[in-house]
């Protein structure tokens, strides 16, 4: 069926639109495109009333390109119904910590993400939100100084790093390795501060929580510098929080985007699907 896509861009931000076109799961080839366009124009499209089942959001994140996996709950909700105590501090309960700082998917692993489907289901009545921020912008907007220090600069990723700064170490198994997705044994991938889109060829900035150690810099001097490109580029108007509703859905485009979840009551139920979409080799891999 042939729908007409109705595109609003959000207001008072540098990117992101919310798409009325019926259900997502019905959009043909040629809207398909057209939307598919519309992402990598806006970078984050959010679907309000959509309700997928987890077969239709993972069918519906196949039409942007194969899975990194298909999907994952993103909630402090466990499999049984019960709550997660936030004390307790388990292992989810880190994770769901750790994405409250501004970050980029799988960019510690050896490719990092293309973009991702989430969808709320259950979500709290204050926070919880998910925020955005368009680095495409941020890199547009930085100073020729600031431009001319970073050129050519890079960093390494790794979640074990990111996760280690908020007190959480990963436990090593008994061959020393550390288990658990993206606690990879493998090298940490090193990717560029300017990184080029693959499909748009715009320039954008490559930093958030899992980059560090920039070769040739002192670490501290390193970290400073990290830090103040994060604080300078996730700044009105490259921001945008999503308060959700139960039943929407959005797609982002991690390959120009940083996310983060904002903190929430833990004794109230959160329940996110996340759908990731892999990055293709020859764009999205570290340097060698
Ligand atoms: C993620 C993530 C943010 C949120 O699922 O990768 O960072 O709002 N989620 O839960
Ligand atoms: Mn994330």
């Amino acid at each position: 069926m042939v729908r007409a896509l109705d595109i609003e861009p959000l207001r008072d931000t540098t990117f992101g639109a919310v798409v009325r076109c019926g259900r997502v799961t019905d959009l043909d080839e040629p809207s398909f495109r057209e939307l598919y366009a519309a992402w990598l124009k806006y970078a984050l499209l959010i679907f309000p009333d959509q309700f997928l089942k987890r077969d239709e959001q993972i069918a519906f994140a196949k039409r942007f390109g194969p899975l990194e996996f298909e999907m994952a709950a993103i909630s402090n909700v466990k499999s049984d119904g019960t709550l997660r105590i936030e004390k307790d501090n388990d292992d989810v309960m880190k994770v769901l910590k750790g994405n409250m700082g501004w970050h980029c998917d799988s960019t510690y692993m050896p490719v990092q993400a293309k973009g991702a489907v989430f969808s709320a289901e259950e979500v709290p009545t204050i926070g919880g939100h998910t925020g955005f921020a368009d680095m495409r912008a941020a890199y547009d907007a930085l100073d020729q100084a600031t431009l001319a220090k970073i050129e050519g600069l890079s960093a390494f990723h790794s979640l074990y790093y990111s996760q280690a700064k908020l007190g959480h170490e990963p436990k090593k198994n008994s061959d020393g390795e550390y288990s658990g997705y993206g606690f990879h044994s493998g090298p940490v991938p090193r990717r560029a501060l300017i990184k080029v889109h693959p499909e748009t060829g715009r320039k954008s900035l490559l930093i958030g929580r899992h980059a560090h150690n920039i070769p040739g810099m002192e670490k501290d001097d390193s970290q400073r510098l990290l830090q103040e490109l994060v604080d300078f580029a996730c700044q009105p108007p490259r921001i945008y929080h999503h308060d959700w509703k139960p039943g929407e859905a959005v797609v982002w485009d991690n390959r120009c985007l940083l996310h983060q979840a904002t903190p929430w009551d833990m004794t109230q139920r959160r329940i996110m699907w996340h759908s990731r979409i892999a990055g293709d080799p020859v764009s999205e891999a570290a340097l060698a």
